[in-house]
């Protein structure tokens, strides 16, 4: 983990304590054995779209390993959310792979990818906005059989506004307080690894320095997170590899700070 990342966040990583736990890699009960090597996530080459419609993803790799922050970053309609939906199972993959921890998952549904360890926010309707914040929560555990209390409390001390609007309907909260709502939904699972699409849409940049610097806390700890940013200059500031992607292909992939640094990702994304 880079230094980039002492000094920020605050200093309870309760939650990450207990996620670190369910990190280690490995197989659990029953699973097909990882082979080892490669990023803990990949979507290799992914070509596809939506149903029969025309393809969207290109040859597009995405990956993400155990201890980074990965960042997607490009124009509106550069098929960011599609490539996201692509590793989660929701799009028609006609080409390309999808592997977790070695294993290829290419075939899974969605539901059994959370099974497997991914934390999933899409980028819409990512909240019931009837239920209350614990509800939200508590739908979050439900694949889980075992006490998620530990879980729930774990993501209160993450977001504590959330234990203090617990009963409120989440409908009713900020944009920033249902985007760690829809977080905290995606930590329930314990998952291994997060993807997270535009978790800062329609945040005032204060707002958004905080939901980066939680999301960072958590990534520290272990947790690969992977996600789509629209702020791309404050994302591949915090980002240990980010992915410019342009209509569904990969146009530049790099660390943060070299996507940063290049001239032609500066002048096309960044404003110079
Ligand atoms: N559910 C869908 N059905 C068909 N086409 C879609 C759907 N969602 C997105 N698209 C198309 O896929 C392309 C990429 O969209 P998207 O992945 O949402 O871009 P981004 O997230 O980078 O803004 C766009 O041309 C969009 O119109
Ligand atoms: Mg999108």
């Amino acid at each position: 983990m880079s230094d980039a990342y002492s000094g920020r966040g605050n200093k309870d990583r309760s939650v990450t304590k207990e996620t670190q736990s369910s990190m280690v890699p490995g197989p659990q009960h029953g699973e097909a054995h990882p082979s080892p090597g490669g990023p803990f996530l990949i979507g290799e080459s992914m070509t596809g779209g939506y149903g029969n419609g025309p393809d969207i993803l290109h040859d597009c790799t995405i990956a993400v390993d155990e201890g980074e922050i990965a960042v997607i970053v490009g124009p509106n309609g550069a098929g960011k959310s599609t490539g996201m939906k692509a590793l989660f199972g929701m799009l028609n993959v006609r080409a390309g792979t999808v592997r977790l921890d070695g294993e290829d998952i290419t075939d899974l549904t969605p539901q059994d990818r959370v099974k497997k360890g991914m934390g999933f926010v899409p980028q819409t309707h990512n909240i019931f906005t009837s239920m209350t914040v614990e509800e939200n929560l508590e739908m979050g555990a439900f694949i889980r059989t075992d006490d998620i209390r530990t879980t729930m409390e774990q993501v209160y001390d993450l977001f504590p506004i959330l234990k203090e609007k617990r009963y409120q309907a989440a409908g009713e909260l900020s944009g920033g307080q249902r985007q760690q709502v829809a977080v905290g939904r995606a930590l329930m699972t314990k998952p291994k690894v997060l993807m997270l699409d535009e978790p800062t849409a329609g945040v005032s940049p204060i707002v958004m320095d905080e939901l980066f610097d939680r999301i960072i806390e958590v990534a520290r700890t272990g947790l690969p997170v992977l996600m789509v940013e629209q702020n791309a200059r404050q994302a591949l500031e915090i980002a240990d590899k980010g992915y410019v992607l342009v209509q569904g292909a990969n146009a530049h992939t790099g660390t943060g700070k070299e996507l940063l640094a290049d001239p032609e990702v500066r002048q096309s994304f960044l404003g110079g």
